[in-house]
C-alpha cells in the first residue's frame, strides 16, 4: 500500500528519496511524489511510476531535506492532484500520509469555513492545513495539535520550508527512522532505507519524532521517550532481485533456504514461549486460526496439521469476516497469521480477540510490525523480506512455523514424531527438486496461459493448496481461476466444464487418493483437460489425466509445501507468458492496511 520516505542530512535529498521510493514499489501504488526544501519548497508528483517521476523532475531541484510518497488510492482517484505530498495554503508545508482519517470531512468543512482552500479529494490534505492553523513558530507542537484533532490511523512525515527538521508520527500505521551517519531517514518499511543504514528505530503508536541530520528526539503524550535503534539483519541483497527476472521468481527459489533457516533456528531452541503456551492451553479448548489471503490458506493447512498432531479441534476464519460472527470462549487459543503484520483486518481481529480475553499468538515475518505489538506471543517466520506482491516464500515459512509449533508438542506416537522431524529435514532438498523441474512446469504453464478459466481441485490437506494455486494464478496472470474441494465440483461448478477450462488436480497419496481419482475421471467424462500433480512412482493417475507434473515423495502432511511450490511456478510462468507485470499486479498491494 502507500509508502513514506524522508531524508535529512548532508547530501542532496532528491536521488536518495527517489531510490527509497523505488525500494517501496513492491508495496503497490498508483501515484508518487516528492517534496524537497532548499531555499524554497518544491513539490513534484503525478499518477506515474517512480521511474517516470524521475524523468519529469526539473534539472534544478536541490535541497538536503525532503519527503516522498507512493500512493495507493483510497480517497479520490489516482491522479496528480490526489498524489502526495499535500500542502497548505502558504505553500510552505508538505505532508505525506499513510492510513485513513475518519473525521476528515468534518475537519475539512471546518477549515474551509476558516478560510482554507483545498485542491484534492484526499483525507490527507486536512493535515497540512491543520498544521498551518496551529503553527506559531514550533513545528513539532503544531503537528501534535493537528494530530489531536484527527481520528483514524496515520503514519506521517511533515516538512516545512525554512525548518531544518522533519517531523514523523504514527498511530496504527508503521513508521521507522533509519539512523545514518550525519543523516537520518524516515520510511514506512525497512527495505526503503537498507541502502543507507541497517540501524532502525521502530516508532510506536502516538510517538512524535523530531528528526534532524544529527539526531532523533521522540515524544509520546508530551513526554520524551527513549526509542533505541535496532540492527536489521536483512541485507540490501535480500531486498534485491539477485539476478532473477522478478522478485517473485527469486522468492520462489529462496524456499529451500527458508525451510533450512526455520529448522536451524528451531533446533537450538527446544521450545518457544508461544509453543509452550499453546501446548498447555489447548488441551482444554480449541484453537482458532485467523488470517487473510495466502496466509489464510496457510492457516487452513495448519488446521489439518494441528488437528492431526495436537488432537484438538481447530477452527479457521477469515480475519476480514471475523468481526461479523465468530464465537470465542475463555478456552479459545488464537493464532493469527500475517506476513506483513500490518493487515488491517488481522489487526482488528487481534484487538477483538484480546478484548474477549483470548490469548493471541501472531505468526509474522516482520519484526516490530503492528501485530507484534498487540499480541501475547510472537512467532517470527524466517522468510526474509518478501517484495513481490504475491506471497510465496512467506506461505512456506508460515507452514514451517506451524509444523514446528505442533511437532514439538505433538500428541502422537514417538516413532511417528521422529520420522516426521526427519522428513522435515529433508524438505529443503525435496523443494529444490521441484525447482529443478522448473522448465517442465513452465511448459505446462504455457498451455494454461492459453485459457481464460482454470479450476484447481484438491482434498483434505491439499484443498487449501487448490485455493492457493487458484489465488496465485488469478492475481498475477489475470486468468480467472477457482479453487474447489474436489468433492464440491459436482455441486455446481460442473456446469462450467465445457472442454475449454482445464482442471489442475492435486493428488497426494493419502486417504483421499481414490476419491481424487474418481473426481479426475468425472472431469474427464465432461471433456475438460486435466493436469495432475502426482507423487513420483504414481502411474495410475497418469493414465487418466491428460498430463502430470511429478513431485517428490513426501509425507502427506508436508505435501502442501511441495505442491504449492509447483503451483507458484505454474502461476509465475503463465503470467510471464501473458506478459503481465508479475511483481506488481494491477490493483493489488503488498500490505493491505485498510479494511
Ligand atoms: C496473495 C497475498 C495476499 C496476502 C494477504 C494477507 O499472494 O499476498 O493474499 O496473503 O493480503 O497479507 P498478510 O499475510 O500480510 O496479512
Amino acid at each position: 500500500m502507500c509508502g513514506i520516505v524522508g531524508y535529512i542530512g548532508e547530501r542532496q535529498a532528491r536521488p536518495i528519496l527517489l531510490n527509497c521510493l523505488a525500494r517501496l514499489e513492491y508495496r503497490g501504488y498508483d501515484s508518487c511524489g516528492i517534496a524537497v526544501a532548499g531555499g524554497n519548497l518544491q513539490v513534484h508528483k503525478d499518477a506515474v511510476r517512480v521511474e517516470a517521476l524521475k524523468e519529469q523532475l526539473p534539472r534544478r531541484l536541490e535541497g538536503k531535506i525532503g519527503i516522498g510518497h507512493t500512493r495507493w488510492a483510497t480517497h479520490g482517484e489516482p491522479s496528480k492532484v490526489n498524489a502526495h505530498p499535500h500542502g497548505d495554503c502558504t505553500g510552505k508545508i508538505a505532508v505525506v500520509h499513510n492510513g485513513v482519517i475518519h473525521n476528515y470531512q468534518q475537519l475539512r468543512q471546518k477549515l474551509i469555513k476558516e478560510g482554507h482552500t483545498f485542491t484534492s479529494a484526499t483525507d490527507t490534505e486536512v493535515i497540512p492545513h491543520l498544521v498551518e492553523k496551529h503553527f506559531d513558530g514550533d513545528l513539532e507542537k503544531a503537528v501534535a495539535k493537528a494530530l489531536a484533532e484527527m481520528e483514524g490511523s496515520y503514519a506521517i512525515a511533515v516538512l516545512m520550508d525554512g525548518k531544518a527538521e522533519l517531523i514523523a508520527a504514527r498511530k496504527d500505521s508503521p513508521l521507522i527512522i533509519g539512523i545514518g551517519d550525519g543523516e537520518n531517514l524516515i520510511a514506512s518499511d525497512v527495505p526503503a532505507v537498507l541502502d543507507y543504514t541497517s540501524r532502525v528505530i521502530y516508532l510506536e503508536d502516538d510517538d512524535i519524532a523530531v528528526i534532524t541530520g544529527e539526531g532523533v528526539r521522540v515524544k509520546k503524550n508530551g513526554e520524551t521517550v527513549d526509542r533505541k535503534p535496532q540492527r536489521v539483519t536483512w541485507s540490501v541483497e535480500d531486498a534485491q532481485k539477485g539476478g532473477y527476472e522478478h522478485f517473485m521468481l527469486k522468492e520462489i527459489h529462496e524456499q529451500p533456504k527458508v525451510i533450512r533457516d526455520t529448522i536451524r533456528a528451531n533446533l537450538y531452541t527446544d521450545e518457544t514461549a508461544a509453543d509452550r503456551d499453546i501446548s498447555e492451553k489447548v488441551g482444554a479448548g480449541e484453537i482458532l486460526m485467523l488470517a487473510c489471503g495466502t496466509s489464510y490458506h496457510a492457516a487452513m493447512v495448519g488446521k489439518y496439521v494441528l488437528e492431526q498432531l495436537f488432537k484438538v479441534p481447530v477452527r479457521t476464519e477469515l480475519a476480514s469476516e471475523f468481526g461479523y460472527s465468530g464465537q470465542t470462549s475463555s478456552q479459545t487459543q488464537a493464532i493469527v497469521i500475517t506476513q506483513s503484520g500490518e493487515t488491517a483486518d488481522a489487526l482488528k481481529a487481534i484487538k477483538r480477540l484480546r478484548s474477549e480475553g483470548c490469548p493471541v499468538t501472531v505468526i509474522t515475518n516482520v519484526v516490530s510490525s503492528s501485530a507484534t505489538r498487540i499480541a501475547d506471543h510472537v512467532v517470527y517466520t524466517m522468510a526474509g523480506p518478501e517484495i513481490s506482491v504475491a506471497a510465496t516464500k512467506s506461505y512456506t515459512a508460515q507452514l514451517m512455523a506451524l509444523y514446528w509449533m505442533s511437532l514439538f508438542s505433538a500428541r502422537i506416537d514417538l516413532r511417528r514424531k521422529d520420522s516426521l522431524i526427519m522428513e522435515l529435514r529433508q524438505l529443503p532438498g525435496k523443494v529444490q527438486r521441484v525447482l529443478d523441474d522448473e522448465e517442465t512446469i513452465a511448459q505446462h504453464a504455457a498451455q494454461i496461459a492459453k485459457h481464460d478459466n482454470v479450476f484447481f481441485i484438491g482434498r483434505g490437506i491439499n484443498y487449501p493448496v487448490a485455493l492457493e494455486g487458484a489465488l496465485k494464478l488469478k492475481e498475477i496472470s489475470y486468468i480467472h481461476a477457482e479453487g474447489y474441494a474436489a468433492g464440491e465440483l459436482k455441486h455446481g461448478p460442473f456446469a462450467l466444464l465445457n472442454g475449454k477450462a482445464p482442471v489442475v488436480a492435486i493428488v497426494a497419496p493419502d486417504n483421499n487418493y481414490e476419491a481424487m481419482l474418481t473426481n479426475i475421471k468425472e472431469v474427464k467424462a465432461r471433456s475438460s483437460p486435466v493436469l495432475a500433480l502426482v507423487e513420483e512412482g504414481d502411474e495410475v493417475v497418469a493414465e487418466v489425466a491428460d498430463s502430470v507434473i511429478v513431485v517428490p515423495k513426501v509425507d502427506p502432511l508436508f505435501s502442501p509445501v511441495v505442491n504449492a511450490v509447483v503451483l507458484q511456478l505454474l502461476a509465475y510462468y503463465a503470467a510471464k507468458e501473458r506478459g503481465c507485470p508479475i511483481d506488481f499486479p494491477r490493483n493489488l498491494a503488498k500490505s493491505v492496511t485498510v479494511e
